[in-house]
């Protein structure tokens, strides 16, 4: 079995840090979502990868995921010139797939426990699909299940104004070959794309058998600011351990499941766990709180700050509290004045901002 990555797409939702980078970039307690989805891969026991990228991104795509041999993968990188949908990424990707059964996973989206169960189940089954689902609060924002009792799937709907179910599709699939015929089938949805859902949908009116396996963890798709912080907060709570490389001057206090990079100095200041502190960053007079992550050579003075995450090379300065934000690389935000008020920050690269 291959497996197939989207890495492609627009990202709007999560503008102006996608302005400059890729979305499946932004780091998740300082690694990129990207990486742990390469780490989920190989994990399930799959090795031939192919990484759908965008052409304004594939480079610092192919940058960051190298020849994939760090995870023991080997990975293809497929061109989309386009984001015209998920069906279409398949679609695009149908030479480096052949006629092979593939695990398909967005590179934005990451589910408790891997995806090994699911393709595992896949293997022997003799099923066209099988779909991984989560019950969510409303289903409105979500590709739309529908089961038999005996977990096959008889119809799919994307983003419905009236849910049929509350089991939403997570970003991971399993596919035979016979995907490809449906794709052929489908025409572009009212947004002009080529839905996955439709395709589906296709599928199981060809006659295929499409089952489901319903995830009682998390999921997360990164997709959007606040999605990302629950990300960083839920990676954080279940991956972060106390491991200090950096300097921990004595007036400092880091308390509970700590990360202090290589180069990272800290001092006089306080550092809550679940957190993470990059290599050569360097915190004085500060409190972190919980649940955040501080990016590689970022610098705060006099900062409190929770619950969000930082990336590279900030420079942070008397302002706070900050809580539930997203700062991009290179953001300078400092006090212009001692009026003290809570700020809401989402940030893009390079943006500065004196309060
Ligand atoms: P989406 O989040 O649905 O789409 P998007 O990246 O264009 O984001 P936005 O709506 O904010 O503009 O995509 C899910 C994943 O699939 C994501 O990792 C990007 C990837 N993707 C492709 O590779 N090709 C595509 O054509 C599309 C639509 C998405």
């Amino acid at each position: 079995m291959k497996a197939l990555v989207l890495a492609g797409g627009k990202g709007t939702r999560l503008r102006p840090l996608t302005y400059t980078m890729p979305k499946q970039l932004v780091p998740v307690a300082n690694k990129p979502i990207l990486h742990f989805v390469m780490a989920q891969v190989a994990d399930a026991g799959l090795s031939d990868v192919g990484v759908i990228v965008a052409p304004e991104t594939g480079d610092a795509i192919r940058a960051s995921l190298g020849d994939g041999s760090r995870w023991g993968l080997r990975i293809t990188y497929i061109v989309q010139e386009q984001p015209a949908g998920l069906a279409h990424a398949v679609k695009t990707a149908a030479p480096f797939l052949g006629t092979d059964p593939f695990l398909m996973f967005l590179g934005d989206n990451l589910v408790q426990g891997g995806v090994g169960e699911l393709v595992e189940e896949f293997a022997g089954a003799g099923e066209d699909a099988a779909l991984l689902l989560k019950e969510v609060v409303d289903p409105r924002a979500f590709g739309v299940a529908v089961l038999d009792g005996g977990g096959r799937v008889t119809r799919l709907v994307e983003k419905p104004r009236d849910p049929p179910s509350n089991l939403a599709l997570v970003g991971v699939y399993v596919f035979s070959p016979r995907v490809h015929e449906a794709i052929s089938r489908i025409a572009p949805s009212w947004r002009g794309e080529l839905e996955i859902t439709d395709a589906i949908q296709e599928l199981i009116a060809l006659g295929g058998k499409v089952r489901a396996r319903i995830l009682e963890g998390w999921w997360l798709d990164t997709g959007k600011k606040d999605d990302l912080l629950e990300a960083n907060r839920v990676v954080l709570d279940h991956y972060a351990c106390r491991y200090i490389a950096g300097e921990v001057g004595g007036e400092s206090q880091v308390v509970g499941r700590v990360e202090v990079g290589e180069g990272a100095c800290i001092r006089r200041s306080v550092v809550r766990g679940p957190a993470v502190i990059g290599r050569g960053a360097y915190l004085e007079d500060c409190f972190v709180g919980p649940f955040t992550a501080v990016g590689d050579g970022s610098k705060l003075r006099g900062v409190s700050i929770e619950h969000s995450v930082v990336l590279d090379s900030c420079e942070l300065c008397d302002v706070g509290p900050i809580e539930d934000s997203l700062i991009g690389r290179s953001v300078r935000v400092v006090r212009a004045n001692s009026r003290h008020r809570a700020l809401r920050l989402f940030l893009g690269d390079e943006a500065e901002v004196a309060v």
